[in-house]
């Protein structure tokens, strides 16, 4: 399998001003003590997607001084947007889009997340234009699907995700680099956990899907598992041969079980 393990933090609309620091800092040094700078190809890596302030602040002289001499050229520690415009630069008030995100340091952007489909009315539509604005500036996008409880519960998982991925991806080209990234609504941010069980059943059908989609291209893209990864269940998701890593929210705003969730990708990879 040539692809790698990721460990992605999504800081969502947090932390303060005081907190941030700390937490990247923790998080840079501990990454960093794990996982070799000068590998490249990595069979790990950790993304974070700090709020866009704390995205400029990250690649400031001062942000990059928790890394020692910057972000290192293996990728091992890489940073993006939790959203990004699918508007080009100019007059769109209030936007940011990949082109600025990319010259500013983000190499990823999440894209779909369901926050943004519940709270902000995003659609599959529209994902799949923010898509193609990350890829055209050099972004990768990490696309996230998932289906609610009702849809669980009326058997419709399958379809749902299908649709999200199919149309997610249906302005794009096989030769573009991106990851997926099943998060089942209920899981979010609730505590509740899919079962492993739940968890295989859905990547492996992904995997299917993306294998009749694009062939042995999709060999190389990850699929992560995100909705209340915490320590405690990460080594056991993690371990699963369909998950490639972990989209982790509450549980990255503490460096400690951050780099607990990283140890379980590193001694799973
Ligand atoms: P959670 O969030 O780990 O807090 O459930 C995951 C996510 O929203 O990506």
């Amino acid at each position: 399998m040539d692809r790698p393990t990721i460990i992605a933090g999504n800081w969502k609309h947090n932390p303060d001003r005081n907190l941030g620091e700390s937490l990247w800092r923790e998080v840079a040094a501990g990454t960093m003590s794990r996982i070799p700078a000068g590998e490249h190809n990595p069979p790990v890596k950790v993304v974070i997607f700090p709020p866009t302030p704390w995205l400029g602040w990250l690649v400031s002289r001062e942000g990059l001084e928790c890394l020692g001499n910057g972000f290192p050229e293996s990728a091992v520690l890489e940073i993006g947007m939790q959203e990004i415009s699918d508007r080009p630069v100019g007059a769109y008030t209030g936007e940011v889009g990949a082109e600025l995100a990319h010259q500013f340091g983000a190499r990823w952007t999440l894209v779909g997340h369901s926050e943004r489909r519940i709270h902000f009315g995003e659609t599959d539509e529209d994902v799949a234009r923010r898509l193609t604005a990350a890829v055209d500036h050099g972004l990768c996008p990490l696309l996230c699907i998932g289906e609610t409880s009702e849809e669980r519960d009326a058997g419709r998982t399958f379809e749902v995700v299908s649709h999200q991925l199919e149309v997610g991806l249906s302005r794009f080209d096989k030769k573009h680099e991106y990851a997926i990234a099943y998060e089942p609504v209920w899981a979010i941010g609730t505590g509740r956990t899919a079962t492993v069980e739940q968890v295989e059943d859905v990547h492996q059908h992904l995997r299917e899907l993306l294998q009749k989609k694009i062939g042995s291209a999709s060999d190389g893209i990850p699929i992560l598992y995100g909705g209340s990864v915490k320590p405690d269940n990460a080594r056991d998701l993690l371990g699963l041969d369909v998950v490639d890593g972990a989209l982790v929210g509450g549980a990255s705003l503490k460096a400690a079980s951050f780099l607990e969730i990283l140890d379980a990708g590193i001694a799973t990879a």
